[in-house]
């Protein structure tokens, strides 16, 4: 895999094919998987009511200007909107979840070797997640489908960024780590930008290709763990998207620290999976109001958050773990292609087609931690899949971007 160039066109024949199914459709169109089954079958019919119930006086949403998305004002406080009983999206009952996923707790306590083990997935209802792993609990699943979802996402924080892969200040990094790193796809592009650099990527799902750039290498590391990495010893590091995954950021924003040399540049890039609409008119009872509750909900139950954004845990992180320096950039990322500046159109297209392509494998664990039953599951995601074609509302997410640096001795 050489990064951004095979990459890219790829994305785009993606993007081509999403559009092209979305102008084609002209009646409702249910995910193929679950068109096959009779719960989704009841979710179509069921869809069309809730359609003609919830929104025929929905007012039509104000296109926000571009600059209003570009400036990226501090996002709203943490939600209070109440995750709703699975029920809401069906009445069928339970049919006995089908739920072989004995492994979600925290049981296991061990770090990682380089066994098999790293390679026992756990699964749910089919979709595989990683194996047992000291505190590590990682909501995506980590299979192809979603790694697909991962590679798509990488694309939309790069247009974020203006096309670029940082912000920090940093010049040419001798050493330098991208935690969590999921498909490798940052560190393959960060580590071809800069062939001087030794970059390294942890992870705990060994989900990176073996094709990379001969300066990057992967190493499987449960970062919740004190890091095998020595004092001192980067240049630069970068976190990105790990909500959700992570019980104290405070004591891994302070491993990052440990591990930085003096004068050395720390960035954290992350999001919300609130939907917001500058002029209100996302329905909390919809599927797009209840993404963000869905997330937040399930990670409060297993003590992750999913509001980093909105508390401000990256500053207030690096602040207390010593950093100095500290700058952050807000960005509203637009989801569908609603936007009219061209970016910002990409960015949005690239980030419906992320969550359309994989709804599934964002999900369900959050479900399965929820107690949903499976039908409703199907139900809720074909009233998304709906929501994302019809795109009623011009809605988007919060994201910050925070970097700071180690002080010189
Ligand atoms: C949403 S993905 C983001 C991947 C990548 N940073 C990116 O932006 O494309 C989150 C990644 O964090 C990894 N992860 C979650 N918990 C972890 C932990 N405790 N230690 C190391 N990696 C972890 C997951 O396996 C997953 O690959």
């Amino acid at each position: 895999m050489s990064g951004a160039g095979a990459t890219s066109s790829k994305l785009a024949e993606e993007k081509r094919l999403a559009e092209a199914a979305d102008t084609e459709a002209a009646g409702e169109q249910l995910p193929s998987k679950a068109a096959e089954e009779p719960a989704a079958k009841a979710a179509e019919e069921k869809l069309l009511v809730v359609d003609s119930l919830e929104s025929p006086t929905a007012p039509p949403a104000a296109i926000p200007s571009t600059a209003t998305l570009t400036a990226g004002t501090p996002p709203a406080a943490t939600t209070t909107v109440p995750v709703l009983p699975a029920h809401h999206w069906t009445e069928a009952p339970d049919d006995g979840l089908d739920d072989n996923d004995s492994a979600l707790g925290d049981g296991a306590d061990s770090t990682a070797s380089l066994s098999s083990s790293i390679l026992s997935y756990r699964t749910i209802q089919g979709r595989t997640y990683h194996s047992e792993m000291g505190n590590a609990q990682y909501w995506g699943s980590n299979d192809e489908g979603h790694n697909e979802s991962l590679d798509i996402l990488h694309h939309v924080f790069t247009l974020a960024l203006e096309g670029k892969l940082y912000l920090a200040p940093i010049k040419e990094p001798k050493k330098v780590l991208d935690v969590g790193t999921g498909t490798g796809i940052w560190a393959i592009d960060f580590a071809d930008a800069f062939p001087g650099s030794d970059v390294i990527g942890t992870d705990v799902s060994p989900i990176q290709p073996t094709w990379v750039p001969p300066n990057l290498r992967f190493e499987i590391e449960d970062c919740t763990q004190e890091w095998t990495f020595h004092e001192n010893e980067f240049d630069y590091i970068h976190i990105r998207y790990m909500v959700g995954s992570l019980t104290n950021w405070h004591a891994l924003f302070k491993e990052a620290y440990r591990c930085l040399k003096p004068g050395g540049w720390f960035e954290s890039y992350e999001g919300s999976p609130s939907l917001h609409c500058d002029n209100d008119t996302i329905p909390p009872t919809s599927a797009l109001g209840q993404w963000g509750p869905l997330f937040i909900n399930g990670g409060r139950q297993i003590g992750r958050s999913f509001t980093v954004v909105e508390e401000e845990i990256q500053r207030k992180a690096m602040e207390e773990a010593g950093f100095v320096d500290i700058q952050e950039k807000s960005i509203k990322v637009p989801s569908g292609s609603w936007p009219e500046d061209p970016r910002l159109k990409d960015m949005g297209s690239f980030s419906k087609l992320a969550v359309m392509q994989d709804a599934e494998g964002f999900i369900l664990f959050m479900t399965n931690v929820l107690g949903w039953p499976r039908q409703q599951v199907d139900v809720f995601i074909a009233h998304l899949r709906k929501e994302l074609r019809v795109c009623k509302y011009n809605y988007y997410y919060n994201q910050r971007v925070v970097w700071g640096r180690k002080p010189e001795l």
